[in-house]
């Protein structure tokens, strides 16, 4: 029943069966492109039936793939190469070159069906915390990760700044004034949320405008090859402040501050949807964009104005008059638009948005296939069940999981398998898609693929099979010792089967928080502190299973995926351990009987800790701060200011996030480099001043504390890369020296 509504809603969007086999060319340059030797022995071809079916069978000189759909036949090529040829394709790169050299027969033929019309990926800030510098060939993996697993609608923000600025431009504003809107280059989703406004470290060049708008126009058709509808920028309604003296009758108002920013970088100025200018600017980017990427790309249109940003008025005729006034302006623009929405908003803001209010704003929109709406954080807090399945407009069940790029290990399996098919089952459910919403892509691969898995199942999948398979795959070594197996089901039936709601999202450690001597550890909710398991029978079982199976199987060394697990169970203890020792030393301090020697002994195991965390994180490239530094870099063109411009931002991001530390430690990350320089010199700057006040008798004062914070970050912040010591690029050290250290001292 949902597919062949689901089928009119694809139609709606362009997105209909494919009819021409030129159409399926994008499917054989991914088959070339990853497994070139047996790119040849692959056919595909298209046939009439339900959306988003495939069917593979054997044929004479291999494999013949048909499809209803591009996307179908992607989806067909990743179950023939994971569920036979035994490979796959990571975020840790591609392994699709391994096949067997004689391909595997599937005897009967296999089928396959999606059970929703939208598989959806991205968040708009994971723009900025996981690809804000990428380059072609690290998007070209991600978008062929995506293809494979069936992704046809992918959030595509890259390039937006070009498109504005003409926009702005045509409406009369000077180049000065736009340049006072617009943030920097690892700062751009929440400009585009209208959350911020502006730019700390230096304006953004207009060479990074123009090389992101490169990159997309090489982005676009890639997508739309591989079977998918980009979801396209559109105009927001946030404008630059000097609108208001061009326009003096425009009704623009000033949005709500966020976050704690100063008020220059924050309360954007928002021109209102019912004004006639919104229709006009809204007709120009529309324009702009067709005319740049071509008309038929996509009708799809991203537009948040909510989001973390209160309204100007909670009455309920404005609400509806807004969303009416945008829709209306989306359409006008584009006949065929369809608008989505991330509905974090009625989660995050829930005391705003009152049920009454969520309708009002969703019933300004007619009809119900002229909106989706992510209910982003479906697995923890979902919304659709409060909103009446969002008023019988179109949404996405979707998986946010991590926050700022976090890393750090937590999943709840069962969740992922059983709760969207509940949902699509549900009485008047209008759920259409299931998706993937993570803030920043960061380890944890195994619940993300799981869900994406499950959009093609009508079935919960069976986790302790899944996982097997899972793991077989990952680690290609023949045969696999039963003690990988047995590591995975360990982490599987308890860090990811986490069924605390307290902590349903990626647990970060302590040590990356801005020392303090409350508030660190036990912390739910947002950025969960507490650990839900036992480290000894999770962490360290797993570690020694992972490296006894290497021992069996000494070849397990050079797959990559395993180094990069073992490397990433090692941090996940080391992080674990690191609150044991913090809570003995906050206890010395505060114990009445210890002395300034006392309290320096107990803080001498954090430092080792640190560096011990470090120079496990420097063996393995994916887990390094060098790489985020030099990703920014390679954009500068060889000017040196541009460069230390993008270091800066780049650095910023990840630590103090905004000048004065606004969400500091929000995009904290575990990354080589920033361990060693920057969380380590703060903790033992932390401890020198617990020792010192415990000698001198002085009392503990946080805002101190803070201060001192805040001044090493903002020191650290302006550093260059490589000119100080311990800073290093690329990997160093040997992963399984380190990791039997790390057993060895802290098991
Ligand atoms: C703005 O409104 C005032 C009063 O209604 C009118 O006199 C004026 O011409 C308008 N200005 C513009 C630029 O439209
Ligand atoms: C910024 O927004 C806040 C509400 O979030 C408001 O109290 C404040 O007055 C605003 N500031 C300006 C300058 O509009
Ligand atoms: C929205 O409000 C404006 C200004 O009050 C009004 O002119 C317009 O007619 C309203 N539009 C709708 C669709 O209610
Ligand atoms: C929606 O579902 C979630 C998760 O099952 C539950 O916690 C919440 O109470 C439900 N909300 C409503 C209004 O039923
Ligand atoms: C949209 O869905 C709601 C809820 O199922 C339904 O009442 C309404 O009639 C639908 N609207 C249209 C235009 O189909
Ligand atoms: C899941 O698969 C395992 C075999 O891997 C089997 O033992 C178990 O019974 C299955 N569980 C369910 C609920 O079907
Ligand atoms: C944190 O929670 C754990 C487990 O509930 C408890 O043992 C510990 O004392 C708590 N720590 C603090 C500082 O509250
Ligand atoms: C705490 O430190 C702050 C900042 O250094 C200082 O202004 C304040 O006076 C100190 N408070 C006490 C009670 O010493
Ligand atoms: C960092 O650099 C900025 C811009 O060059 C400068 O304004 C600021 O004072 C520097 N801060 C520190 C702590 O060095």
């Amino acid at each position: 029943m949902y597919l062949r509504k689901g089928f009119c809603a694809l139609a709606a969007l362009g997105l209909s069966a494919a009819t021409a086999s030129e159409d399926l060319q994008g499917i054989y340059a991914l088959a070339k492109r990853r497994a070139p030797a047996h790119a040849h022995e692959f056919s595909f071809a298209l046939f009439e039936g339900e959306p988003d079916a495939f069917e593979i069978s054997d044929a004479r000189s291999g494999i013949h793939i048909q499809c209803t759909t591009v996307s179908a036949c992607a989806r067909g090529f990743y179950t023939y190469l994971t569920q036979y040829g035994g490979v796959d394709i990571w975020w840790t790169g591609s392994r699709l070159n391994q096949l067997p050299s004689r391909l595997p027969k599937v005897g009967k033929t296999v089928k396959g069906q999606a059970i929703v019309p939208y598989r959806y990926h991205f968040n708009t800030v994971t723009f900025d915390y996981t690809a804000a510098f990428w380059d072609f060939e690290q998007w070209e993996l991600e978008l062929d990760w995506l293809a494979l697993r069936g992704v046809n609608l992918p959030l595509a923000w890259v390039g937006y700044e070009y498109i504005l600025i003409e926009t702005f431009r045509e409406a009369g504003l000077s180049d000065a004034d736009i340049s006072d809107f617009l943030s920097g280059p690892a700062f751009q989703a929440w400009n585009r949320f209208g959350n911020i406004q502006g730019s700390w470290g230096g304006l953004l060049p207009m060479a990074w405008v123009d090389d992101q708008f490169a990159l997309q126009k090489r982005l676009l058709p890639r997508m739309v090859e591989l079977g998918m509808t980009p979801v396209m920028p559109s105009f927001t309604g946030f404008v630059p402040r000097a609108l208001s003296a061009l326009h003096p009758n425009a009704s623009i108002v000033t949005g709500s501050q966020w976050s704690g920013f100063p008020t220059a970088l924050t309360n954007d100025s928002f021109l209102e949807p019912f004004d006639p200018l919104f229709a006009t600017l809204q007709q120009s980017f529309i324009a702009k964009q067709q005319a740049a990427y071509g008309a038929d790309v996509s009708h799809v249109y991203t537009l948040d104005q909510y989001n973390e940003n209160d309204p100007f008025s909670g009455d309920l005729d404005y609400l509806r008059n807004v969303s009416a006034g945008t829709f209306a302006s989306l359409r006008a623009a584009d006949p065929a638009a369809v608008w989505l929405m991330q509905g974090w908003l009625f989660f995050s803001d829930a005391v705003f948005w009152t049920d009454d209010r969520v309708a009002a704003y969703l019933g300004g929109v007619p009809g119900n296939d002229s909106m989706i709406v992510l209910d982003l954080y479906s697995e923890a807090q979902p919304q659709w069940n409060r909103t009446a399945s969002y008023s019988g407009k179109q949404w996405v069940w979707c998986e946010l999981h991590d926050y700022g790029g976090n890393i750090g290990m937590e999943g709840n399996l069962d969740v992922l398998t059983h709760a969207p098919l509940t949902a699509l089952s549900s009485p008047g459910s209008s759920m259409k898609g299931v998706g993937l919403t993570m803030e920043g892509q960061e380890g944890n691969e195994i619940v993300y693929d799981i869900l994406l898995d499950q959009a093609w199942s009508s079935t919960p999948l069976n986790t302790s099979s899944y996982v097997s398979s899972w793991v077989s795959r990952r680690y290609p070594v023949k045969p696999l010792p039963k003690a990988a197996q047995e590591a995975w089901r360990i982490l599987s039936t308890t860090v990811y089967n986490n069924q605390d709601p307290n902590t349903q999202a990626t647990i970060k450690g302590i040590y990356e928080l801005a020392p303090s001597l409350t508030g660190m550890t036990n912390r739910t909710g947002h950025h969960p502190t507490a650990i839900p398991y036992d480290t000894d029978a999770t962490m360290v079982a797993a570690l020694k299973l992972l490296l006894e199976a290497r021992a069996q199987h000494p070849a397990l060394s050079a797959v990559p995926e395993f180094a990069y697990d073992v490397v990433d169970v090692a941090r996940q203890l080391l992080s674990n351990r690191f609150i044991g020792l913090y809570d003995t030393l906050i206890q010395t301090y505060t114990s009445t009987s210890s002395t300034a020697q006392s309290v320096s002994a107990a803080g001498q195991p954090l430092l080792a800790l640190l560096t011990d965390l470090d120079a496990l994180l420097s063996t393995n490239e994916h887990f390094l701060l060098s790489s985020w530094i030099a990703d920014a870099r390679k954009w500068a063109h060889g000017s040196p200011s541009y460069g230390a411009y993008l270091e800066y931002n780049a650095r910023n991001q990840v630590t103090l996030w905004g000048p004065d530390g606004e969400i500091n430690d929000y995009a904290s990350k575990a990354w080589a480099g920033l361990v060693g320089t920057y969380y380590k010199p703060r903790w033992a700057a932390f401890v020198d001043y617990l020792v010192e006040t415990k000698g001198t008798g002085q009392a503990y004062n946080a805002t101190a504390v803070s201060s001192t914070m805040l001044a090493i970050g903002q020191e650290w912040g302006n550093r260059t890369w490589g000119t100080g010591p311990g800073e290093r690029w690329g990997v160093h050290g040997d992963t399984w020296e380190t990791v039997g250290h790390v057993l060895r001292t802290w098991a």
